[in-house]
């Protein structure tokens, strides 16, 4: 019986070794996605050099086991600056340098801030997260710091505001345009214009944003409902023409489904 506990504990003690041997870290195992806790120190140890110490990188504080893109981050891999610290800031700016590889997110955009969470995204489905790294956005204790709650307010709003101009798109999809030193400027609309597929084809107009004197080349439907709207009686078939934000182009037809600019 005790040769059998003896055998146990041996073959135990050489899987655990052989795991660590391959970067396998227990806390992750042990605490699960949520509870592992790791100061910049430790992390900064899994750059995949030391052998054994596995391959992890962070953004806005989530740590992520990259062992499996080791291509990318792993000596000698493009990328390979990402790894072993949380460098989100480089994430939206690009600055690759020691000064730009950080985690300080001040003074960025509510859409770079947008693209840092997007990546997060990315890893979270294409990598195993392994915890939070203690210092910018979480406490030692895991929980997220008033600097991440801030940053996730800001890109709450981003991603409001996306959907919204998403939405804003599908009603007024961006007009199609060329330049040509013979024929000047000239915008149209296309049932694939500004990237958003429909079944309608529309005319050109200028859309003001409200307050602003600029404009923007648009299409908009002649007839039948408001894109993405309840269908309209026939006293609303002219709705989205006769928005107030809108503005016809000089010397075009209002029916032609392109225009020449005139500037
Ligand atoms: C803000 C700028 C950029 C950032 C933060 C960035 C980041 C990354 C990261 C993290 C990966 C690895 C993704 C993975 O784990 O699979 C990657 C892959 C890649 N990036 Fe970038 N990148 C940037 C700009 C660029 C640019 C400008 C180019 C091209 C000119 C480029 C070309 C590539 C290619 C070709 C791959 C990977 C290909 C593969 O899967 O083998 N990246 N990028």
């Amino acid at each position: 019986m005790l040769r059998l506990g003896a055998l146990a504990a041996l073959a135990l003690g050489w899987a655990a070794a052989w795991l660590w041997g391959r970067g396998f870290d227990p806390r992750a195992w042990l605490w699960g996605e949520a509870g592992a806790v790791w100061s910049a120190a430790e992390l900064s140890r899994h750059t995949g050099t030391e052998e054994g110490a596995g391959l992890y990188l962070a953004v806005l504080g989530q740590v992520f086991d990259v062992q499996r893109g080791r291509k990318h981050y792993g000596p000698g891999g493009a990328y390979s600056f990402f790894a072993g610290k949380d460098a989100s800031r480089a994430f939206a700016t690009g600055d690759f340098t020691p000064a730009g590889l950080v985690d300080d997110i001040s003074g960025l955009s509510p859409s770079e801030l947008l693209t840092i969470q997007n990546w997060l995204a990315f890893y979270t489905k294409n990598y195993v997260p392994i915890g939070k790294v203690a210092g910018r956005f979480y406490h030692g204790d895991g929980t997220p710091t008033e600097v991440l709650q801030k940053a996730q307010a800001v890109m709450e709003e981003g991603q409001k505001a996306q959907a919204e101009e998403e939405e804003k798109k599908k009603q007024f999809p961006p007009c199609n345009s060329e330049w040509s030193s013979a024929g000047g400027s000239r915008v149209w609309c296309s049932k694939q214009s500004g990237g958003i597929a429909r079944d309608w084809t529309g005319v050109p107009r200028k859309l003001y944003e409200p307050g602003s004197r600029r404009s923007h080349c648009v299409c908009v439907k002649v007839e039948g409902p408001s894109p993405g709207q309840p269908p309209a009686s026939p006293v609303q078939t002219r709705r989205d023409l006769d928005n107030p934000n809108l503005q016809e182009y000089e010397g075009c037809h209002p029916l032609s489904d392109w225009c020449a600019v005139q500037d």
